[in-house]
């Protein structure tokens, strides 16, 4: 099995790396997240956002899994799964999707507590996308939650609504306006029943089976590794494990069948709602960046705050996570400025970091090296011989202070627009 993940805050362009190399492998399988992720394709000129679905889904040889370590809202993955078709009528996912009995539920209440608690000043304001993703998890952890193989079971409705009357009670109160129950419940059994027409199984023996066969199986991370529940900045992370040892546990894979772990990284930092950003941009060159490489949440419009690349949170991404190779995206955006900069360490009173471990000192101060900047269109380039001079010496520059490979430069957002390197 091979991993790609982010290395970063999330919104590294994973999907479109994925989407390019999935034609090489049987499988895709997600193991972490729900509808919380973006990973925006374009095919033929149109673009699509996947949220829980696979990137493998547009090939029909392709079997994809949603796994153990994700959960599933039904609603969202109904209207996911519509989408998809009215991109593309000639897709049959019900036909190579399949879901893990284990991968947990994400229920209306979820929903409607990430709000209470994102807007209650009582409760620290992470930023999450509300949708819910925080609320399932804790549930899991809890053991008070539903899994997808509960929908089968004859008491599932009176245990969802056990459960919906109890968040309901939680919320009463105030001047809070909530949806019907009656509302909200019709609409998920709905879903639950569209939800059945997809193929459910043991996703790990499923996928264990397959590697044995000698199939090959991609692991596709969603958010990133700054992002993990562990070993990101906390508590401003999301709720699932993000890193290799993830893919694994979420997918039930022994970590032995791990091969290539490709990590993605931008050319510069963003990151998505609150939480410790050293390198962040509040002048001409962070508007410039957001603006030219469109540095707005896929799912919810909101702006990207804007960084320099981070080498030591960088680092620290790539140990964690084993990264065998860096695939670095978005240097397209960065072209025409005349100067970029890169952290390379932080200075402390007594001391330097080379590496950040999801937390920083609270005097730590980034230093950067400022290279020139290079000039040209690089989206159009075929070959990376090509590229300009001070590209290759800002990329140069990355090998030595990463020691892993970077192995692709992404140039653009399109499937072509991406040159292997050395
Ligand atoms: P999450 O799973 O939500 O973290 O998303 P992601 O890592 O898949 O990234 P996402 O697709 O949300 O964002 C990347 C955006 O950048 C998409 O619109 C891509 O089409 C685009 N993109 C990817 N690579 C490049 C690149 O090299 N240059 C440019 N200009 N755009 C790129």
């Amino acid at each position: 099995m091979d991993i790609v993940l982010g290395l970063q805050w999330g919104d590294e362009g994973k999907g479109k790396f994925i989407d390019l190399i999935s034609e090489d492998y049987d499988i895709t399988a997600r193991f972490n997240g729900g509808a919380n992720a973006g990973h925006s394709i374009e095919r033929n000129g149109k673009r699509i956002t996947l949220k829980s679905l696979p990137s493998g889904i547009f090939m029909k040889d392709v079997q994809n899994v949603i796994g153990t370590g994700t959960v599933l809202d039904p609603v969202s993955f109904r209207n996911e799964i519509l989408n998809l078709q009215k991109f593309d009528g000639s897709l049959e996912p019900e036909k190579n999707l399949v879901i893990s009995q284990k991968a947990h539920l994400v229920l209306p209440t979820h929903r409607l507590l990430d709000v209470f608690m994102e807007e209650n000043p009582d409760y620290t304001t992470i930023g999450t996308t509300k949708n819910g993703i925080a609320q399932a998890y804790s549930n899991k952890i809890l053991r008070q939650n539903l899994r997808v193989g509960d929908i089968e079971s004859p008491d599932f409705k009176n245990r969802v609504i056990h459960i919906l009357e109890r968040g309901y009670r939680f919320l009463a109160g105030g001047d809070r306006v909530l949806p019907s129950l009656e509302e909200i419940s019709s609409e998920f059994f709905e879903a639950i029943d569209f939800l059945k027409t997809f193929k459910r199984t043991e996703t790990e023996i499923f996928l264990n089976k397959a590697l044995s066969e000698g199939k090959k199986v991609l692991a596709e991370g969603s958010q990133a590794a700054m992002l993990d529940i562990d070993h990101g900045t906390y508590p401003y992370v999301t709720s699932s494990s993000t890193t290799a040892a993830g893919a694994s546990s979420g997918l039930g894979i022994s970590p032995k069948k791990v091969g290539e772990i490709f990590g993605i990284a931008k050319a510069y930092c963003t990151r998505v709602g609150n939480g410790i950003f050293p390198t962040e941009l509040f002048d001409q060159a962070g508007e410039e960046i957001r603006d030219k490489g469109h540095e707005f949440g896929s799912n919810t419009g909101r702006p990207r705050r804007i960084g320099w690349l981070d080498l030591p949170a960088l680092r620290y991404a790539i140990m964690i996570n084993g990264v065998t190779q860096v695939i670095l995206t978005k240097a397209d955006i960065l072209s025409g400025m005349k100067s970029v900069a890169v952290c390379t360490h932080y200075e402390l009173e007594d001391g330097t970091l080379e590496m950040t471990a999801g937390t920083l000192p609270e005097n730590a101060r980034p230093v950067l090296k400022t290279l020139e900047g290079w000039e040209g269109d690089i989206s159009t380039l075929k070959n990376a011989f090509e590229l300009p001079e001070k590209l290759k010496d800002f990329l140069f520059f990355l090998n030595n202070e990463l020691g892993v490979p970077v192995t692709y430069l992404s140039t653009g957002p399109g499937r072509q627009q991406i040159l292997k390197l050395n």
